[in-house]
Order: structure tokens, then C-alpha cells, then sequence
């Protein structure tokens, strides 16, 4: 594939996991393109198992202009399933936003494990910070 194509496929395959793309096949996120289906939020609804630090987190990310960002909820519960899966005991997230994603991977690592994550913006990081805080306390 010449790059300029592989850009737009890239760009289509956003926009349709996001549910932010016209007639997108895909429903999106539950908290963004999926909201309004019924399906998804049924499935959210009874088979989520958020830990209360990911959902007061999740709620606080929500809050922020930039939520769109967040991964969801569900796709965050399927990476913490194969993380489980594979015995992960090391994670790197390039770019964590408000940190939910990290958290779910600090919970599933086992505690000789390590979670590395890098963000640039400070204004994230410290939305972060106080979550990763509690979450510590609150560890198992
Ligand atoms: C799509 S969001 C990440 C979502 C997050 N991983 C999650 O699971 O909810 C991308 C993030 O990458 C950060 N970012 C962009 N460029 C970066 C860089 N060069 N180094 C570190 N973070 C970066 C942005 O500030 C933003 O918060
Ligand atoms: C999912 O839960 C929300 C909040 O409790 C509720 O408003 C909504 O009707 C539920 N949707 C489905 C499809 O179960």
C-alpha cells in the first residue's frame, strides 16, 4: 500500500472504532460513539467489573474536554482479560492521558510487576495522580 492510503485506512479505522466517523459500521465506545446503543450499554451494564478507583477516574476523565481520548471501559476489561492471559508482569503505555488504562494494568500485574507510563501533558498527569494515590491504599 502506498503510505497516503495507508494513512487514510488508518484514519477510516479511527474514526469507525471511535463511532466518530459518517456511517460508521462500529457502535464506538460506550462513553462516546456507543452511547446511544442499546446493545453495548446492555453489555456494559452487566458484565463490566470496574474497580471503584477506575470508576470514580472514569467519571473525573469524563469531566475533561479531551474524553474522547479515554479508551473505554470495556475495551479497557478486555486488555486487563488478556494481560491475565499471557501472566503479563511488565506493561509500557506510551501516552496514558488521566491514567485509567494504567491503573487497570497495575491492578492485573502481579506485585513484583511494573507498570511504566509516559505522558507529556502535565495537566493529565495530575488528574492522575491523586487516583494512583488512592488506588495504592486500597491495593488487593
Ligand atoms: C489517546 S490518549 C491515550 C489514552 C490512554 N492510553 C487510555 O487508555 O485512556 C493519547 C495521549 O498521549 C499523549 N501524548 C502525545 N504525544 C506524546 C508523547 N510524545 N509522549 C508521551 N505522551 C504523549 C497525549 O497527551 C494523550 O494524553
Ligand atoms: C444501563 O444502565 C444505565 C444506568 O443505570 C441505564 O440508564 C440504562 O437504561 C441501562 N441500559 C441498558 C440497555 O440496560
Amino acid at each position: 500500500m502506498a503510505p497516503d492510503i495507508k494513512m487514510y485506512f488508518c484514519i477510516q479505522l479511527v474514526l469507525a472504532l471511535t463511532g466518530t466517523g459518517i456511517g460508521s459500521a462500529l457502535p464506538g465506545k460506550s462513553h462516546s460513539g456507543g452511547k446511544n446503543d442499546p446493545v453495548l450499554q446492555y453489555v456494559v451494564n452487566n458484565s463490566l467489573r470496574e474497580h471503584p478507583v477506575m470508576t470514580k477516574l472514569r467519571l473525573r476523565t469524563l469531566e475533561d474536554p479531551g474524553s474522547i481520548m479515554l479508551v473505554a471501559s470495556e475495551q479497557a476489561q478486555l486488555m486487563a482479560n488478556l494481560a491475565k492471559l499471557i501472566n503479563a508482569r511488565k506493561t509500557i503505555e506510551i501516552g496514558m492521558y488521566t491514567g485509567y488504562n494504567t491503573l487497570n494494568m497495575a491492578l492485573v500485574v502481579p506485585e513484583s510487576g511494573q507498570v511504566v507510563a509516559c505522558e507529556i501533558d502535565d495537566e493529565y498527569v495530575n488528574i492522575a495522580k491523586p487516583f494512583f494515590k488512592e488506588v495504592r491504599s486500597t491495593f488487593r
